[in-house]
C-alpha cells in the first residue's frame, strides 16, 4: 500500500509538514510507503493548458493514480483552503485527455482524508470545506478520527510542533482509520 502525503502549505518550516512526518513515521512503522509531496508553486489552472498539460502537473496526476490513498494536511486561510492547494485540486478534477469522459481524472475514486494543524479551531474550517470538495470530485472521503490540532503557545514561538503523546496517539488513531477505510473500499 502507499500513500500520498500532500501538504497544503510549502512555506519553509510549515508546521503542517511536521505534521506530515508525524503521519509518515507512523505509517512507516507499519511498514506502508508514503510520500510527502508540497511542491505547489505550479501554474494557475488554466483550461487552455489542460490537454497538454505542463509536466508538473503531470507528475502530481501520476502520484495521485499511484497512490492507495491520499492524504491532505492542510493549514486553512483565512477559514478557507490554500489557493495553492485549491489549484492543484482544480487540475486533478480535469480530464485526463481530450475526449476522455468526464469521470477520467486523477482524483476520482481515490480514497482519501485529511488532517491539519493551525489556529484554535483545529483547521476545522478548512477541513470541511476540503471534505466537501473532495467529495464533489469524487474521492471516497474518510470523514472520522480527523487530526485537528490547535497549535500551542510555546508551537507558535517556536515553529516546532509539540510531538506530544497526545498528538501522537491522535494521529495513531487517523492512521489505523484510514489504512482499515482503505481496504474495506479496496475489497468493496
Ligand atoms: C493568509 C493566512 C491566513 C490565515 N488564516 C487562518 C485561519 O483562518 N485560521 C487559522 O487557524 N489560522 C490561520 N492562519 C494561521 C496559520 O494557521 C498558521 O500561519 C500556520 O502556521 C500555517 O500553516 P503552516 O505552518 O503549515 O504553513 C492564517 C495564516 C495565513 C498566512
Amino acid at each position: 500500500m502507499k500513500i500520498c502525503i500532500v501538504v497544503g502549505s510549502f512555506r519553509k518550516d510549515s508546521l503542517n509538514v511536521q505534521l506530515a512526518q508525524i503521519i509518515q513515521e507512523s505509517l512507516e512503522k507499519r511498514a506502508i510507503g508514503s510520500m510527502i509531496r508540497n511542491d505547489l508553486e505550479i501554474p494557475m489552472f488554466n483550461q487552455d493548458l489542460e490537454f497538454l498539460v505542463p509536466d508538473s502537473i503531470q507528475s502530481w496526476r501520476d502520484s495521485f493514480l499511484e497512490a492507495d490513498g491520499i492524504w491532505f494536511v492542510t493549514p486553512e486561510y483565512n477559514g478557507q483552503i490554500p489557493g495553492s492547494l485549491k489549484n492543484l485540486l482544480d487540475w486533478m478534477s480535469r480530464p485526463m485527455s481530450l475526449g476522455a469522459a468526464w469521470t477520467d481524472t486523477a482524483m476520482r475514486n481515490q480514497c482519501a482524508t485529511v488532517s491539519g494543524i493551525g489556529g484554535r479551531n483545529g483547521t476545522k474550517s478548512v477541513q470541511k470545506l476540503l471534505i466537501e470538495l473532495l467529495n464533489f470530485g469524487g474521492m471516497k472521503v474518510m470523514d472520522h478520527d480527523l487530526a485537528q490540532i490547535a497549535m500551542s503557545s510555546k508551537t507558535m514561538e517556536t515553529s516546532q510542533i509539540e510531538y506530544t503523546p497526545d498528538v501522537e496517539s491522535i494521529v495513531e488513531k487517523q492512521v489505523e482509520a484510514f489504512l482499515s477505510f482503505i481496504k474495506m473500499e479496496e475489497n468493496r
